[in-house]
């Protein structure tokens, strides 16, 4: 555990009780070379707590979410340090039989695309009864009735005679909502979706996450949300962690992200989201793109897209973790040497429900480097 994190972990002891990842890097091999595409990556949840990582496409979210499963492509990937801790289990080196357990039955994935996920040869009621009997012990009438069951509970209408259909007849949407409810049938503790609505419409896509936000009350299960789109988490999450090229650079609870973020690459994100473009205006878009992983830049990976960098500085010092007063973590130079202010970063008035009394976090900082362990 970095400092850093250890002063975020004592500042709140419900955090992470559930699952804590704490300095995950991540490395493919390619053209002769391993290039690490995931640097440091530490989040935390809580049971039955909400957490969305956000970031571009490229940022390493898919790559953080898969290492929890241990579904990183085999040959090609390893995972060269840090610490996934799921309740008291190491899963980085749980040994493959448990993981299998855990693994649909205590934590559930969903992905943008179903089809990937589901089998065309078979029923959707018999492939979520499979999933049901590979993890408890029931019949094969049991787990067709707790099959319907789960149909039933993410919105599927007549769900005794749809679970006999096969993923074909089924439209986007309700391919999605299958897909849930196999990720839900063993009630697990938690549920990753990575970017669960990306492919659908938008009103399709609402649904998907009322049901999903319906679905952590009802059951007490935590969600990993997984999004390039942080429209998405406005009114899903409690907390929000961002990465940008492999790395998270802000975390924040969600309301405070939305009204005060602390990282110029949020306020970035934040300035180009559609809802927040006025009806005629032409959309905000941040200039340039992901660097590669394996062309990062020498100092801040956001420097050459970053309206705040400083020449000599930004473009020099790779910037590490910062506690601000507020409890939002940042990685900028900036923030942390006092000479941006927060407070100067867009932000945005949404969620609706948010409150916009907290002070605002003026005062930096207590580095990284100044704390103890
Ligand atoms: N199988 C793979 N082989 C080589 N590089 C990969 C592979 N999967 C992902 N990467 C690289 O890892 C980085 C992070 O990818 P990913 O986690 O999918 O990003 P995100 O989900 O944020 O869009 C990207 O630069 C991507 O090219
Ligand atoms: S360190 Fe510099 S370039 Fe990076 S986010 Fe902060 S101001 Fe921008
Ligand atoms: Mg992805």
């Amino acid at each position: 555990m970095t400092t850093v994190e250890a002063d975020i972990s004592n500042r709140s002891s419900t955090q992470g009780d559930l699952l804590s990842i704490r300095d995950l890097n991540v490395e493919f091999y390619s053209r002769g070379a391993w290039t690490r595409v995931v640097t440091d990556a530490s989040l935390d949840l809580r049971t039955g707590g909400s957490l969305a990582l956000v970031g571009e496409s490229g940022s390493g979210k898919t790559v953080t979410s898969l290492s929890i499963l241990q579904l990183l492509p085999q040959g090609n990937s390893r995972v060269s340090r840090g610490t996934i801790a799921f309740e008291d289990r190491e899963l980085l080196t749980l040994p493959a039989r448990q993981m299998q357990r855990v693994r649909g039955g205590e934590i559930g994935m969903i992905f943008q695309e179903p089809m990937t996920s589901l089998n065309p040869v078979f029923t959707i009621g018999d492939q979520i009864a499979e999933t049901v009997r590979r993890h408890r012990k029931m019949s094969r009438k049991e787990a067709w009735a707790r099959a319907v069951e789960v149909l039933d509970l993410v919105g599927i209408s007549a769900a005794a005679r749809r679970a006999r259909d096969y993923p074909h007849s089924f439209s986007g949407g309700m391919r999605q909502r299958a897909m849930i409810a196999m990720a839900i049938s063993c009630e697990p503790k938690l549920l990753i979706a990575d970017e669960p609505t990306t492919a659908l419409d938008v009103t399709v896509q609402a649904g998907i996450l009322k049901l999903l936000r319906q679905l952590q009350t009802d059951l007490d299960m935590a969600v990993l949300l997984v999004t390039h789109d942080l429209g998405v988490v406005a009114d899903f999450c409690d907390d929000v962690t961002v990465m940008y090229a492999g790395e998270p650079v802000e975390r924040s609870d969600v309301n405070r992200l939305f009204q005060h973020p602390a990282h110029p690459y949020t306020s970035a994100l934040l300035r180009s989201l559609p809802q927040r473009t006025a009806l005629g205006d032409e959309l905000v878009t941040i200039p340039g793109m992901v660097p590669q992983p394996d062309q990062l830049p020498p100092g801040c990976r956001f420097a050459p897209r970053c309206d705040f960098a400083l020449a000599g500085m930004c473009d020099t010092t790779h910037p590490e973790l910062a506690v601000l007063p507020t409890r939002q973590v940042t990685r900028c130079l900036r923030i942390a040497d006092g000479s941006l202010d927060p407070a100067s970063l867009t932000g945005t008035a949404s969620p609706s429900d948010a409150e916009s009394t907290a002070p605002r976090n003026t005062a930096p900082v207590t580095t990284q480097k100044g704390l103890e362990a």
